[in-house]
């Protein structure tokens, strides 16, 4: 057995889990080697590649980032992208490339399988997106790094008596907003899934503080939107790769709710800090299972799959049906959210 593997899109805690496993399975079950493509598909086009082994492997469990670089190039948008990952497989005598990617990185997948270029998808994310899969790793370790920072701005705030909005990463869903929000116990959660009232925010602040709460914590995800014509919000801007630019809304809303109740606010953006460092345990054996069952589907052949967890165990499904639509926060996450968003009569 010889695999390509590459890592796509932004980085996640995990990446480097995933790496190794895969390398270890190939090498002990097949006797294979693995050739691992310099960042995405770049390197698979441009032909930047190294030998891994499990000797170059060492030591990268707990490693955050990814040690084959990574970036948003895609075969379809670089000049004979494709037909260079075709020469790519051939020339490596690949059974298969391992893609390690977000939402973006499966819908390239599901585009090459369509067009013949064996490949397997593995998810990562920590915006926990995608479909068919009740988790990716790099998730949990993103929550955690909120959790223990809301768990400091608790006590800065407290000797304040301020309003701290912390604004969380996440794009278009509200998963990493909902979890470090319950898990912080912050005063009010907002998410993309569910549209907000600049108003109402500001007046359950003052409920809390009027009923003897000296300070609050306001978890604003990136994607957060205001319901329609309730909140001037800016134009948004488009990156390169034709993706909104996120970012900001915890500023406007610490603005919105300064100005409304008279409490003094402050927003902390946590940025990128969520996407470095080491992964969780979870993350590190998530990531881990991920590795091993993408070498199991490419021996299988089952080419144009995606490895997923489902109800605790790990499967496959096919990439097609796991990208186009992303996966929302659940009902019951909302409404446990929602039991500590209404103003609690401590008196
Ligand atoms: O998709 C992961 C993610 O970290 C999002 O939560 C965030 O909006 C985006 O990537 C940031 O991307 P970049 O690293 O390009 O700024």
């Amino acid at each position: 057995m010889r695999i390509g593997i590459l890592t796509g899109g932004g980085d996640c805690p995990g990446l480097n889990a995933v790496i190794r496993a895969t390398v270890r399975t190939v090498e002990i079950e097949h006797g294979g080697t693995v050739v691992g493509f310099k960042d995405a598909w770049r390197g698979v086009v441009t032909d930047d590649w190294e030998p891994l082994t499990s000797e170059s492997c060492r030591g990268l469990l707990p490693r955050g980032g990814t040690i084959l670089g990574t970036s948003r190039d895609q075969p379809y948008t670089m000049d004979g992208g494709v037909e260079a990952v075709r020469r790519a497989v051939d020339r490596h005598g690949l059974d298969a490339i391992v893609a390690i990617g977000g939402e973006g990185s499966m819908g390239v997948t599901k585009d090459l399988h369509r067009d013949g270029v064996p490949v397997v998808g593995v998810p990562k994310t920590i915006d926990n997106d995608i479909q068919l899969t009740e988790m990716t790793f790099g998730f949990q370790t993103a929550v955690q790094i909120c959790s223990d920072a809301i768990d400091r701005l608790h006590t800065t705030a407290e000797s304040h008596d301020r309003v701290l909005v912390v604004e969380v990463m996440g794009r278009h869903v509200g998963h990493i907003a909902t979890w470090a929000g319950l898990a912080g116990g912050a005063a009010v959660t907002l998410v993309p899934e569910v549209p907000f009232d600049i108003d109402h925010v500001a007046e359950l602040i003052s409920a809390r503080h009027r009923h003897g709460h000296w300070s609050s914590i306001v978890v604003v995800a990136e994607g957060a939107v205001a319901a329609e014509g309730t909140m001037d919000v800016p134009e948004v801007r488009m990156d390169a790769y034709g993706h909104q630019v996120l970012g900001g809304m915890g500023h406007r809303v610490a603005a919105e709710i300064e100005r409304r109740t008279g409490i003094e606010s402050r927003t902390t953006v946590l940025g990128h800090v969520q996407r470095g460092g080491s992964p969780v345990a979870f993350d590190r054996v998530l990531a881990t299972r991920f590795g091993v069952a993408a070498v199991d589907a490419v021996a299988d052949g089952a080419l144009g799959d995606m490895v997923a967890l489902q109800s605790g165990a790990i499967t496959r499904v096919a990439v097609a049906d796991a990208v186009g639509h992303l996966k929302t926060v659940e009902a019951d996450m909302l409404r446990a959210s929602s039991i500590f968003q209404v103003p609690y009569d401590r008196t």
